[in-house]
């Protein structure tokens, strides 16, 4: 299994101070920024463009930035994100019209590229597409919204995905997404995970207002977490 990393999502971050929220969750030892990127077609929501991922990177923010793309079509905004300077792309199957092209995209810049699946989506995406994976995305809640509660059928899901990767025997990152907390990310982590995405549980668990004030939460986190 790869080392564990932890993906803050800005989706629950404070708008209106992003770059000082950014710079304060990696000074208290986030290894991601996941940049959750909504559309208001796909999902039933509006959030951030690459103007904002562009706006982190002039901020000086040199961290990963790992965007989720819950959007339809896909093709134009990846490349919009590679300009931008995002790390890793992620992107739902079902909303590109030619699933191959859109991750060849992403890898000919030099990026990482992943899958994401949603609670009911089939893993057969992954039949012709895996070896070309550098992430697969599970989603443990229907994508749209920070704040909702773990799905636990992801669980056998996270199982399933982990065998198809230890088979290859490929460094292909397993990321979980919605709902994760300090109370079941030991669980989730024991079912094959090994890339955390967190926003609310995070970001509503600020301890004052200082640069360090998500130094508890993430050391909460980590203390979960077998390395
Ligand atoms: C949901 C997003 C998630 C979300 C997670 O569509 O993809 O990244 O921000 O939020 P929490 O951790 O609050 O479930
Ligand atoms: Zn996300």
């Amino acid at each position: 299994m790869l080392n564990p990393v932890i993906a803050p999502s800005i989706l629950s971050a404070n708008f209106a101070c992003l770059g000082d929220e950014v710079d304060s969750v990696i000074h208290s030892g986030a290894d991601w920024i996941h940049f959750d990127v909504m559309d208001n077609h796909y999902v039933p929501n509006l959030t951030i463009g690459p103007l904002v991922c562009t706006a982190l990177r002039n901020h000086g923010v040199t961290a990963p930035i790992d965007v989720h793309l819950m959007v339809t079509p896909v093709d134009a905004l990846i490349e919009e994100f590679i300009k931008a300077g995002a790390t890793s792309i992620t992107f739902h199957p079902e909303a590109s019209q030619h699933i191959d092209r859109s991750l060849q995209i992403v890898r000919d810049a030099g990026l990482q590229c992943g899958l994401v699946f949603n609670p009911a989506t089939p893993l057969h995406y992954l039949d012709y597409a895996l070896e070309t994976l550098d992430i697969v995305l599970l989603m443990s809640v229907n994508p749209g919204f920070g704040g909702q509660s773990f799905i636990p059928s992801t669980l056998t899901k996270l199982a399933d995905v982990r065998k198809r990767i230890d088979a290859i025997g490929k460094d292909i990152r397993l990321q979980v997404d919605g709902g994760v907390k300090v109370q079941n990310i030991a669980q989730i982590q024991q079912a094959g995970a090994d890339t955390f995405v967190a926003g609310s549980a995070i970001f509503n668990a600020a301890d004052g207002s200082g640069a360090n004030r998500y130094d508890s939460v993430m050391s909460a986190f980590r203390a979960e977490l077998s390395s």
